[in-house]
């Protein structure tokens, strides 16, 4: 019997300067009555900007808030002469528990290449972070390749070589369903979600692939979070816009109540 705990985690993006971040942090501790609480076997988490994760960092730790947090991307080095960039040692340095890698905006945004995401889950695992590595098809990937190619192709290049990756959170977020109101249905979700686990049981073996969560990412809400969640393959949500709004978000969290 595979139990996998849910894992529901908002990406902030590039909103909430350090003092929205305390404040959202703890209305999400007061909303949930007791942040010290695990929110039925839930797991949350919270990818806030940079500048915010160490005051978040020092609100989770003074109130022991079961609340996991991690940065929205990370450079593949080090240290050393990258102007502007973040390591994956300065975000364990925080407390962080997981990094976004390869989400479609830093793919479409910042050019980042299946090459660059491989190198980024391999310095996130150096670092002793979990990799939340994004994948998904733009809607001309699906009219062309179906749904489930391309992320397909972008997770197996990711784990190309990364032998020493042995934990990975794996979001599935259809590129046409951010941020678009248009949400997969959970039936579609499920199919590309599966053929996700296969590929990773391929690759990686059954006991990885059955451990692995699968999250689902594209307009979800509370009023269609349940729909996902019942699907055999998918393990929780990645949340954009809702994740901002503190009873939405608090509401997804709660969704088995
Ligand atoms: O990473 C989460 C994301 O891209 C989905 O955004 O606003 O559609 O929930 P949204």
């Amino acid at each position: 019997m595979v139990t996998r705990t849910p894992l529901m985690a908002g990406n902030w993006k590039m909103n909430f300067d350090h003092l929205q971040s305390i404040a959202f942090v703890q209305k999400l501790a007061w909303t949930l009555k007791d942040g010290k609480h695990d929110f039925g076997a839930v797991e949350v988490a919270v990818f806030p900007p940079f500048t915010d994760l160490r005051s978040v960092q020092t609100l989770v730790d003074a109130d022991k808030l079961k609340i996991a947090y991690g940065g929205q991307d990370l450079s593949p080095h080090e240290s050393g002469a990258y102007t502007g960039d973040i390591s994956g040692r300065f975000l364990s340095a925080l407390g962080c528990r997981y990094v976004l890698v390869g989400h479609s905006e830093r793919r479409t945004l910042h050019g980042e290449t299946d090459e660059i995401c491989r190198d980024k889950v391999a310095a996130a695992a150096r670092s002793g972070l979990v990799p939340v590595l994004c994948v998904g098809e733009t809607s001309e990937d699906l009219e062309a390749h179906g749904a489930a190619a391309v992320p397909v192709s972008q997770l197996r290049a990711a784990l190309e070589g990364n032998d020493a990756v042995t934990e990975l959170v794996i979001a599935y977020e259809p590129v046409w369903a951010i941020g678009s109101g248009e949400a997969a249905t959970p039936e579609q979700a499920q199919t590309v979600c599966r053929a996700l686990r296969e590929t990773l049981a391929e690759l990686r073996g059954d006991d990885m692939a059955g451990d692995t969560r699968l999250l689902y990412g594209g307009s979800v809400k509370a009023s269609n979070v349940v729909g996902f969640m019942r699907e055999p393959d998918i393990d929780g949500a990645l949340i954009g816009g809702a994740s901002l709004k503190i009873d939405e978000f608090s509401a997804i969290v709660r969704y088995r109540q």
